[in-house]
């Protein structure tokens, strides 16, 4: 049953109390009572540490710790063991690029269209010589230049790290020909999921890679907890990263016996109410069904790139295909510089966009628009009204220009 946004309007306290029209959902999301309510509960009635004390505030915490693991796992169709909390997508990306073995292969492939998040850290092992950037070919319009994932993924190359949709365009990844073919060489992937897991249904054993990272916030979570998935053989071949209380077997001075993924990795007291949150709104967004969240996305995504076009002087950065798209469009009004456009939307009609280069500059400039646009961005509480009232605003912002 396809579904009803103003229904779930009613879930989000926001939604109520302020007369917003929130299209930033690919920076962050707004959160369901579900999920308030979730993390509220762990600081009224556990507010322990997990797997340590072991009185009973603890024993509460580290079930519902264990439980939110397993329903994060089950959403993204893995093992709870293959789950490690992380703060967000960038701190999972650089636990893998940081701690991935380079000493027989030094090649790691990307493209320009990833967020800073997976360059940069790249780009610093590059600069300590530890790896060698590559970047897979991609187009103006933000399709891939297909020949280049052959081309470029060889018997030299140790990591993929790619997207699997994109913060700047909405525009999915080949992802699954990337997979196969880095596969076929060797050589590991890690997705980035922070876009893609939030807008539509990933199956992690499906897929196939071998890292996926996404954060709770972007699929209506808390802030600070996030998730780095990784296939147990591809885990155990990673260094250790971030080291600490929990993360040991045993210690001596001079010797030290690692746990296994993911205590390895999860060093220190854990975002235990964040983890829980998530659990939460994994649960949320299962209920209503990911292949409706997507139909819906379809739908607004439509109404929201014709809404654009209609304007007089808007350009749209990526295809103007939605069917290629999440709901989400970064353009800009050929008069009316960027910044000042979000800026009168939120003042004339309360409405919530973002503006700049997105935290992907060399993202922003291979799509033609290195100084910045703007970004709309929605997710399953928007509506057909609000883009109406988005359009009617961008219109008189035009004729200003
Ligand atoms: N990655 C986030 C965005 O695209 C912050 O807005």
């Amino acid at each position: 049953m396809a579904l009803d946004a103003e229904k779930i309007r009613a879930d989000f306290p926001l939604l109520q109390t302020q007369k917003i029209v929130y299209f930033d959902s690919a920076c962050t999301t707004l959160k369901p009572r579900a999920v308030i309510d979730a993390e509220r509960k762990y600081y009224e009635e556990m507010s322990g540490c997990a797997g340590r004390s072991a009185h009973t505030l603890a024993k509460r915490t580290d079930e519902a710790f264990v439980g939110a693991r397993e329903k994060i796992a089950k959403f993204v169709g893995a093992k709870a063991d293959e789950v490690i909390f992380t703060k967000n997508t960038t701190e999972a990306l650089n636990l893998v690029i940081r701690s991935f073995d380079y000493s027989q292969r030094k090649k790691i492939v990307t493209t320009q269209l990833e967020h800073h998040s997976a360059l940069l850290p790249i780009m610093e092992q590059q600069r300590r010589g530890v790896a060698k950037m590559e970047l897979l070919k991609t187009n103006s319009d933000g399709t891939f230049d297909e020949s280049s994932i052959v081309s470029t993924i060889d018997r030299s190359t140790a990591l993929v790290v790619v997207h699997h949709t994109t913060n700047t365009t909405g525009m999915r990844s080949p992802l699954e020909r990337i997979i196969k073919i880095a596969h076929e060489n060797g050589a590991a992937v890690l997705v980035d999921g922070a876009q893609g897991v939030p807008h539509s249904k990933v199956d992690f054993r499906k897929l196939g890679a071998d890292f996926l990272a996404f954060s709770g916030h972007k699929m209506l979570g808390p802030t600070g907890i996030g998730c780095l998935v990784g296939k147990t053989e591809a885990l155990e071949k990673l260094d250790t990263y971030i080291v600490g209380g929990e993360t040991i077997e045993t210690v001596k001075l001079n010797e030290v016996k690692w746990k296994k993924a993911p205590k390895r990795f999860e060093a220190g007291i854990q975002n235990y109410a964040g983890a829980i949150g998530l659990g939460a709104a994994c649960d949320y967004l299962s209920k209503i069904g990911m292949q409706n969240v997507e139909e819906h996305e379809k739908k607004m995504g439509k109404k929201l790139i014709e809404a654009i076009q209609s304007i007089s002087g808007s350009t749209i950065y990526g295809t103007s295909d939605s069917t290629k798209r999440s709901s989400l469009c970064s353009f800009n009004l050929n008069k009316v510089p960027h910044h000042q456009v979000a800026l009168m939307c939120d003042s004339l009609s309360k409405i919530a966009l973002r503006s700049g280069t997105f935290c992907a500059q060399p993202a922003m400039e291979s799509l033609g628009a290195p100084n910045g646009a703007v970004r709309a961005s929605l997710y399953l509480y928007n509506t057909e009204k609000e883009i109406e009232t988005f359009r009617e605003t961008l219109g008189k912002i035009a004729k200003l220009g």
